[in-house]
């Protein structure tokens, strides 16, 4: 378990609030155990008709805690990171994303797998698996270039820079970017709604949407296999020291 996550459940709606505010919402594997069996015990009670997953304070999440990268490189299926990524593929029940701040890494990939993303005008977004000397996870390496075309998605994947809720909206991959104090108010009301839907036609209707699955999964293997070495790289270990002493990475050394 984890004090990190939080997990409420009122009215058909399952809320799971990442609040790790001094470290950004930075995700350990703890924080990614709850996540994981949270839309697993979703899937699995009839109670719950839609989970809504939101952040505190400045952050949505600030991706994988780069500490536990150095820990924990490894990437194998039973990992809390990877049992989350696959509950994100698979989950049935619609799911919603109330994006309250920062977005970065897995922040933002997860999103690709949420059916309705609702921003602050104040949130920020990046994908900095490169600039960390990564790889992209959770099949964005497929579902961003299908979306978006190659040259957008390579914008977002190599450039790994910063992008706002603005560029989100137009890209397609959030709904509706609202002000900081609307934002619940705004996931909740769409939770409401869909928690009052016949839940069979719900869940099919998804699945109509989502007929990718089995790629989904194959690309997150794929992408798990590359990331997982690229963890124990020369590379990556110079871009998370580098985060850790607050310096830019020098990758001039490497061939
Ligand atoms: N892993 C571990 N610690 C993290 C973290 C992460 N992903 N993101 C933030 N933190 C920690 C910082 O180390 C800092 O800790 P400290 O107070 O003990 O020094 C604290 O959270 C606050 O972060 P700080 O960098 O001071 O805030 P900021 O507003 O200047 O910048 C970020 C916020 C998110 C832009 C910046 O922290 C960042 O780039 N984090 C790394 C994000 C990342 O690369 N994630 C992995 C993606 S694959």
């Amino acid at each position: 378990m984890s004090d990190f996550v939080n997990v409420t459940v009122a009215d058909g709606i399952q809320t799971i609030r990442i609040e790790r505010a001094d470290k950004k919402n930075a995700l350990t594997q703890d924080m990614y155990s709850v996540l994981a069996s949270s839309l697993n015990d979703a899937e699995g009670n009839p109670e719950i008709r839609v989970t809504v997953i939101t952040g505190t304070a400045d952050s949505f999440t600030s991706g994988n805690d780069l500490m536990d990268f150095l820990q924990n490189p490894s990437q194998d299926e039973e990992k809390p990171v990877i049992r989350f990524l696959y509950a994100l593929a698979n989950i049935r029940k619609p799911l919603i994303a109330a994006v309250n701040g920062l977005a970065v890494g897995v922040g933002t990939t997860m999103l690709l797998h949420c059916d309705l993303v609702y921003a602050s005008n104040q949130a920020t977004f990046s994908l900095p698996f490169v600039n960390l000397a990564l790889v992209p996870e959770a099949a964005s390496s497929l579902l961003l270039p299908k979306m978006l075309g190659h040259q957008r998605a390579a914008e977002l994947l190599l450039l790994g820079d910063n992008f706002s809720p603005e560029k989100a909206l137009s890209y397609g991959i959030v709904n509706e970017v609202v002000a900081p104090e609307n934002l619940e108010a705004t996931a909740m009301a769409a939770a409401g709604k869909l928690a009052e839907k016949a839940p069979e036609a719900l869940r099919l209707a998804k699945s109509l949407l989502k007929q990718d699955t089995d790629a989904v999964l194959k690309q997150m293997k794929a992408e798990g296999e590359i990331f997982g070495s690229r963890l124990v790289s020369a590379e990556a270990r110079e871009a998370m020291q580098a985060f850790m002493e607050k310096r830019k990475p020098d990758f001039k050394q490497f061939s």
